[in-house]
């Protein structure tokens, strides 16, 4: 499963870029809005940092006005992603990016029937929202486990990029379940290092070797 990271904090993106950990980036308006800065700016950024795909996001709500932020949003790099919203004007925008060679993200996905029209506009990624599922008492996994298995029905290429992820286990529930891609933030990704086994043991080692007086330097 590929790893991106669901954030606009360019200070993060660099910490897990060096180590080896991001596939790609997802930003949103919100995430914008938190991070402070210039958003074309902050994405070209991103894009210096991270060689895979970059998620930007259009604001306009119609078909035409999506496209024109699109392709201009597109210009930045060419591994920038754009993110159009779930609804039909998204989807016109989605097959008529595609077609141009532009990777899109079909964003706000919320049910398998939705999944399935992102899949046929030829969307690139669509995002299932795991976190806002569960936030009005639905299992968000379930709705990844539903869109593995119709994408795998009829091959679609479309990938599974699960989104909205609040927790660990959303991580490793996303991985068992088949998502291609876990957007994750970054204090999560950070939070899946730790078990209290692993700390109770490193300072079981560290008490053991301060016994035996011995430096390695
Ligand atoms: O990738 C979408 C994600 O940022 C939404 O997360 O926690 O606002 O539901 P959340």
């Amino acid at each position: 499963m590929k790893f991106f990271a669901d954030t606009a904090d360019l200070n993060d993106i660099r910490e897990l870029a060096a180590m080896g950990l991001l596939d790609g980036v997802t930003t949103n308006p919100s995430l914008v809005a938190k991070s402070g800065g210039d958003f074309k700016q902050t994405i070209a950024e991103i894009c210096k940092i991270v060689d895979g795909p970059v998620s930007a996001e259009v604001v306009a709500m119609d078909v035409d006005g999506m496209l024109a932020e699109g392709r201009h949003l597109a210009k930045i790099a060419s591994n920038v992603t754009i993110k159009v919203p779930m609804t039909w004007d998204g989807l016109k925008a989605c097959r008529a990016l595609t077609s141009e060679g532009t990777m899109v993200n079909v964003t706000l996905c919320f049910n398998a029937n939705q999944a399935l029209l992102a899949a046929k506009a030829g969307a690139t990624f669509i995002s299932p929202f795991i976190g806002r599922l569960d936030d009005i008492g639905l299992d968000g996994m379930d709705l990844i486990e539903e869109i593995r298995e119709i994408y795998d029905n009829y091959d679609f290429e479309t990938q599974i990029l699960a989104a909205s992820i609040r927790t660990v286990n959303h991580v490793k529930q996303s991985a068992l379940a088949g998502a291609d891609v876990a957007t994750v933030p970054p204090a999560t990704l950070k939070a899946l290092v730790k078990h209290p086994l692993t700390d109770k043991g490193l300072e079981a080692f560290a008490a053991d070797w301060a016994k035996t007086g011995q430096k390695i330097l």
